[in-house]
C-alpha cells in the first residue's frame, strides 16, 4: 500500500498530466500578437448566437484575434431570394460579435460557383445581367457592412475557388463557377474591380484549395491568375491558400513556404485561411501526432515569410463543429481536424501551434 506521501505524488503527477494535455498556458490569440500574427477561425453563428452553449463564443473570442464567418456572409444568406432582396443581417451580426470580441473580421465571400441561389441559377440571365447582378451585389454587401458598422472588415474574398487543378487545353485556368463562368469570362476583373471602388479600406484576397504547394499544377494555376491580375493592374492584396489538408499524402512544408514567398514576390500577401488537416476514426495518437506536427509545420513556413503571411486562420476551432464530420471524411464520420478536440480541450495539434508562436515571439514588440 503506497504511503499518504506518495499517494499526494501520484495524484500531482495525474494532475500535472491531464492539465497539460488540455490547457494551454497561454491562449493562441496572445501568442499570436507577440509573434506579429494574426491567429484567427472560422465559426458558426448559430453557435455564437446558441446561449445554451456558452462555452463556444467564450473560447472563440479568448483564443482568436480575428472571425470568419462560415456561411453568413455568403449569397445563400445575404442575396437568397431575388435579385433585388438583400438580408445583410445574418453577416451584420457575425462582424458584429467580431467587433464585441475586438476581433478583426475576414467577410467570405462576394463571388463563388458555389452556394448560390437557384433565383441566380435559374434566372436565364445574360452575360451582361450577370455583370451588372455581381456588381450590384458587391456594393450592397461591401456598402452595406460599412455603412452599418462604421468600420471595414480587415479582408474581402472577393472571389473564392475559380481556378482548376490543371490547365485547359486552350491555356485558360478558369473552372466552371455557376453562373459566373464560362458565361461572363472576365468575371474575377469585374469583381475585384467593383469591390476596390465599393470599400477602399479594405484588403482584397482571391481564395482557393489545393493550391499551397509550389510546382503543383494548381498553384501554378492561382500563381498565373494573380500574377495575370496584377500586371494589369486589376486591384488585388493577397491570396488566401485554404490549407484543407491530410495526413496522406502528407504536404511539403518547404513548398508551401516557396509559394508563399513567390506570391509575395508579386507584392501579394498570404493568409492561411481555413486550415484543417483530417483525421479520420479511427484517429490515433500517433496521427494527432503526426497532425500537429504538420500544423506546427503549416504555422513555421508562414512564420518564416511573416512579411507576406500576415494571418493564419482554421475553418472551425473544435471539432465537435467541422465542415468535413460526415460525409465529407473518408470513411464517413468524425475527422477530428481541427487544434481542440470534440470536448473544447487543447490537442496536440494546439499546444504546437502555442509552441511555434512562443519560439517565434517578435523580439521588437
Ligand atoms: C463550407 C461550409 O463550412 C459548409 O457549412 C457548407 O456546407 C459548404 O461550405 N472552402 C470554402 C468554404 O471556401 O466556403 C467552405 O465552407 C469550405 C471549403
Amino acid at each position: 500500500m503506497a504511503s499518504p506521501v506518495c499517494r499526494l505524488c501520484v495524484l500531482l503527477v495525474l494532475v500535472v498530466v491531464v492539465a497539460s494535455s488540455s490547457l494551454l498556458n497561454q491562449t493562441l490569440r496572445a501568442a499570436g500578437a507577440q509573434a506579429a500574427l494574426v491567429m484567427g477561425s472560422q465559426f458558426k453563428l448559430t453557435n455564437i448566437q446558441n446561449a445554451s452553449e456558452p462555452k463556444y463564443k467564450a473560447m472563440h473570442a479568448k483564443q482568436y484575434a480575428l472571425s470568419t464567418a462560415g456561411n453568413a456572409c455568403k449569397w445563400q444568406s445575404t442575396h437568397r431570394v431575388g435579385p433585388a432582396d438583400y438580408d445583410l443581417t445574418p453577416c451584420l451580426q457575425s462582424f458584429s460579435y467580431a467587433t464585441e470580441a475586438e476581433q478583426a473580421f475576414r467577410a467570405h465571400n462576394l463571388c463563388w460557383g458555389e452556394g448560390n441561389p437557384s433565383w441566380l441559377l435559374n434566372g436565364g440571365y445574360n452575360a451582361s445581367q450577370l455583370r451588372a447582378i455581381l456588381r450590384d451585389h458587391i456594393r450592397t454587401v461591401m456598402m452595406g457592412l460599412k455603412q452599418q458598422t462604421s468600420r471595414s472588415p480587415l479582408a474581402y474574398d472577393v472571389v473564392n475557388e475559380a481556378c482548376e487543378s490543371k490547365r485547359n487545353s486552350d491555356g485558360t485556368f478558369f473552372k466552371s463557377a455557376p453562373p459566373w463562368y464560362p458565361a461572363v469570362p472576365n468575371y474575377v476583373d469585374v469583381a475585384f474591380q467593383t469591390a476596390r471602388e465599393a470599400d477602399p479600406d479594405t484588403l482584397l484576397f482571391y481564395n482557393d484549395y489545393g493550391s499551397e504547394e509550389w510546382g503543383t499544377p494548381k498553384a501554378q494555376n492561382v500563381y498565373a491568375m494573380v500574377k495575370d491580375l496584377v500586371d494589369r493592374g486589376v486591384p488585388i492584396d493577397g491570396v488566401g491558400l485554404q490549407m484543407h489538408l491530410s495526413l496522406d499524402p502528407y504536404p511539403n512544408a518547404t513548398l508551401i513556404g516557396e509559394n508563399i514567398w513567390r506570391l509575395g514576390q508579386l507584392g501579394l500577401q498570404v493568409h492561411v485561411t481555413e486550415m484543417d488537416v483530417k483525421c479520420p476514426e479511427p484517429c490515433s495518437s500517433v496521427q494527432l501526432a503526426v497532425q500537429a506536427r504538420l500544423y506546427g509545420e503549416v504555422l513555421q513556413a508562414c512564420l518564416y515569410h511573416k512579411k507576406v503571411c500576415t494571418s493564419f486562420e482554421t475553418w472551425g476551432f473544435t471539432d465537435v463543429e467541422s465542415w468535413l464530420n460526415g460525409d465529407r471524411c473518408e470513411p464517413a464520420g468524425l475527422c477530428h481536424p481541427l487544434p481542440f478536440d470534440e470536448q473544447y480541450l487543447a490537442k496536440p495539434a494546439a499546444e504546437k501551434l502555442l509552441r511555434v508562436l512562443q519560439a517565434n515571439r517578435d523580439q521588437k514588440l
